[in-house]
């Protein structure tokens, strides 16, 4: 029950005994689902109990991070330290780094290709069949030209068929779509071997966008990295903040240079801000929420909680093969592939099937255990279907 008085009025506002009792059973929902949650890459471990004080205030950070804003509820500066330590995991040097807090992977994307468009108006976008399908989506919304290029079985782009199409089309501008670990395989398009290509046919007008929504949060944590980060040639970045980090509001960091963001700002005075992202009002819990797992892990929590994750990934690959399922993933990658599963199996674990394949992502929350229940709930529906 909430008491407020206004104009001397008091109000009562008392939700109705059924309420509660739908909201209690929502919350027994999620309960029972969030363990068996393995097919998506969410990390159901976190604590974020000390930020619910700041749910009693209306918060926006509309506007430019880096900019004032006449709307001073906002977490502006916590959203500045989130980019920061972004830019310093994606190789990006700091004064030379923009980005703010997107509502998710998608936003980000949206971002990264407006920048592009808006640098090379007359660019032509290139992308693999393993792209995520928000690409498609903003690229329809943004009706830029664009080629889908060929993937290979193990989800990586085609760089012969990246090659030859470009050729073709070389007196276009290359704005390219960088898969860093795509959504169903978690493969990672060589972006050193993209740049080569480009060098090849001598096309300089290129841009980068990475699509790094999960392994944007491996890569920077382990010894042997694949290529990734501006220093292999990015121009931007969209990397998620509900996937590895765990933040139960979906969220994700667009990155990319000030040089290029400068030319997109406009001045807002109705609320004093700098108009440079795609939302006006923005949630300002969600920065917070980055900042706060950053703060509580550090750089080494990460770390330890990134080879936890591989671990069990490694795990569970040998688990299914040992058991006769053909798993298998990619290296740094936390998804295991294998045959799609019974109905049941897939339905009780929440694991996204595609075509005849499927795959299991070893958040934090997926344990060893976890995948030998998987295994054994794999092998006991096949040899009831007689399979
Ligand atoms: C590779 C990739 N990119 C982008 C996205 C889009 O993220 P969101 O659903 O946060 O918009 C996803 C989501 O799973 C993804 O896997």
């Amino acid at each position: 029950m909430g008491q407020r008085t206004v104009n001397n009025m008091k109000l009562e506002h008392r939700a109705p005994v059924e309420t509660h009792a739908r909201l209690d059973a929502l919350l027994s929902n999620f309960e029972a689902l969030g363990r068996r949650n393995v097919g998506y890459p969410c990390n159901h471990d976190f604590d974020y109990s000390a930020l619910l004080p700041f749910m009693q205030y209306c918060m926006n950070n509309v506007g430019d991070p880096f900019h004032d804003s006449n709307f001073r509820s906002n977490t502006h500066e916590i959203e500045r330290e989130v980019i920061a330590r972004f830019a310093g995991m994606m190789r990006l040097d700091r004064d030379q780094a923009w980005g703010y807090v997107t509502s998710g992977g998608t936003e980000g994307n949206m971002y990264g290709l407006y920048v592009g468009r808006e640098t090379f108006p007359d660019g032509v976008v290139y992308f693999s069949q393993d792209t995520h399908y928000s690409v498609v989506k903003i690229l329809r919304v943004l009706k830029a030209r664009n080629i889908m290029i060929k993937s290979q079985d193990n989800g990586e782009i085609d760089y012969d068929d990246l090659h030859e199409t470009i050729r073709i089309n070389r007196d276009a501008p290359v704005i390219f779509i960088a898969n860093i670990g795509t959504t169903m395989k978690g493969a990672i398009d060589d972006v050193a071997k993209v740049r080569g290509i480009l060098d090849d046919l001598a096309v300089t007008n290129a841009y980068v966008h990475a699509d790094a929504a999960l392994s944007g949060m491996i890569l920077p944590f382990v010894e042997d990295p694949q290529p990734y980060g501006f220093d292999a040639g990015f121009d931007s970045a969209a990397i998620s903040g509900h996937k590895m980090i765990g933040s139960p509001l979906p969220c994700g960091v667009a990155l990319t240079k000030r040089e290029y963001v400068a030319r997109l700002s406009r001045s807002i005075e109705y609320v004093g801000v700098l108009d440079t992202t795609l939302a006006g009002s923005r949630n300002a819990m969600t920065p917070l929420m980055l900042w706060y797992a950053f703060e509580r892990y550090g750089m080494e929590g990460f770390r330890e909680m990134v080879a936890g994750c591989l671990d069990v990934a490694e795990y569970a690959v040998a688990r299914f093969r040992d058991s006769g399922i053909p798993a298998w993933r990619h290296k740094n990658s936390v998804t295991v592939v294998f045959p799609k599963p019974s109905g049941e199996v897939f339905r009780k674990w929440q694991i996204a099937p595609y075509g005849d394949i499927a795959h299991v992502i070893t958040m934090p929350h997926v344990t060893r255990e976890t995948i030998d229940e998987i295994v054994d709930d794999c092998l006991r529906h096949k040899s009831e279907r007689g399979g």
